[in-house]
């Protein structure tokens, strides 16, 4: 299949860098279509650990183009810094190509993420504070500043000084804080254009030609449906549309060019920040689960609320995305534990839900329906054929694929490269 939309299916977390690297192994080009450095993707290969947070996991393979979308926020100090450490541990990073259309991050944005979600106090978001937000917010109230106004030293600082005034009134007389001077920004801006102006350049027709050359193009999507702008649990979401269709919309490709919406799904569930999140444990098992699973955050080190899996909202993620796969990871961690739970439906408000609810309150009061399922309590790391693992851990995956109705076609069961379980469709 040569287009491959590859999105998270619970709150970000799922373990998608190690899906992505599985595919990139045979792609041509790996697209982030949307978010930007609040997105973490671990890849392990032999003993080194490789953590990316804005440049394509497919970067790790040398065929590899990758390829960072109109969709994404751009941090540029981020961007040069993961560019000069891939190069010091002998990866090469100039294949990389960027659209001009991407929106920059800049200081003040970082600044605004920090005093609003003070501002909110109890109610905060519990965002990375990475500037993503107020960046996409001057996207959509068209005041941003994008990568080609790198490029034009006179635009840039027009656009510049207006911004800087716009927010130094918010930043001071709204938030009572110092205000932000343009100069260095300026001079520390313009500096990154040398450094990106080879790899800049028009990325949605790169993308139409490499498609029609017949190449295998994955789009790697960042956080996860539950954290859509307009799918997610809003408020408590991210600005962007991690879900499948924020992939056409954030790379600039026709949505009938997409062959495969694969999905990746851990086989708990995890949330970092604040937010309702119906099966949440606050018991020993879930720190168990954290201890097991090694739940922190790969970008701001947060430990990450755990949970049973919710098949309501994986339900929800296949419906919304048009998923046509799954790929659970870290089923090794459920080896753990004798006996195991997924939610099946919510109860709320004197209802039953057996679709993800649409209304906030709903969400807040549900409490989750549980079936139970046997553990296998083998150590499951080794298996790599479907057919080899214990029967209790292949019953836990045909009981979600009957669920969600798509087959589950990855399985992980280790953080190494190699620890998967392939089936074929
Ligand atoms: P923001 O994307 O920094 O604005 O944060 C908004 C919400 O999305 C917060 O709850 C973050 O914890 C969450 N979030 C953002 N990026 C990720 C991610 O890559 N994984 C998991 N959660 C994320």
């Amino acid at each position: 299949m040569p287009t491959t939309v590859l999105i998270g299916a619970q709150w970000g977390d799922e373990g998608k860098g190690k899906v992505t690297d599985h595919l990139s192994e045979s792609a041509d080009v790996v697209v982030r279509y949307q978010g930007g450095n609040n997105a973490g993707h671990t890849i392990v290969v032999g003993d080194e650990r490789f953590a990316l947070t804005l440049i394509p996991s497919g970067v790790l393979y040398p065929q590899v183009t990758p390829v960072i979308g109109n969709g994404c926020v751009i941090d540029p100090n981020v961007l040069v810094t993961e560019m000069a450490e891939l190069d010091s541990r002998g990866i090469d990073p100039t294949r990389l190509r960027i659209s001009g259309n991407a929106h920059l991050i800049m200081p003040y944005h970082r600044k605004l993420d920090a005093v609003l979600e003070r501002f909110l106090g109890q109610q905060q978001i519990g965002t990375t504070k990475r500037g993503i937000g107020p960046a996409y917010m001057d996207k959509y109230s068209r005041q941003g500043i994008r990568v080609q106004d790198l490029f034009d030293p006179k635009i840039f600082r027009q656009k510049l000084d207006i911004a800087i005034k716009d927010k130094n009134k918010i930043l001071t007389k709204v938030y009572n804080s110092l205000p932000i001077d343009a100069e260095p920004i300026a001079e520390e801006y313009l500096d990154y254009a040398d450094s990106l102006r080879d790899y800049v350049t028009d990325t949605s027709l790169l993308l139409w030609r490499a498609q029609q050359a017949g190449k295998k193009v994955i789009f790697e999507g960042a956080q996860g449906t539950l954290l859509d702008i307009d799918h997610g649990t809003y408020p408590f979401v991210t600005s962007s549309n991690p879900t499948a269709g924020g992939a056409p919309i954030g790379s600039g490709i026709g949505p009938k060019t997409i062959d495969k919406v694969l999905g990746v799904a851990k086989a708990y569930i995890t949330r970092v920040g604040t937010g309702p999140f119906p099966t949440e444990l606050h018991d020993d098992v879930g720190n168990r689960m954290v201890d097991l699973g090694g739940e922190f955050g790969t970008v701001t080190g947060r430990r990450r609320r755990c949970g049973w899996l919710d098949l309501v909202a994986l339900r929800y993620a296949v419906r919304v995305n048009g998923l046509t796969e799954l790929a659970m990871t870290k089923l090794d961690i459920l080896s753990h534990f004798d006996m195991l739970k997924v939610a099946v439906a919510y109860d709320s408000l004197g209802e039953r839900f057996e679709e993800f609810p649409r209304q906030q309150r709903v969400l807040y009061n549900c409490h989750p329906v549980y079936e139970e399922l046997p553990g296998w309590s083998t150590d499951i790391s080794d298996v790599r054929n479907y057919g080899d693992l214990p029967k209790e851990a292949r019953s836990y995956i045909e009981y979600v694929e009957e669920t969600i109705g798509i087959p589950v076609t990855m399985i992980g069961v280790g953080p190494a490269r190699d620890a998967t379980v392939l089936r074929a469709t």
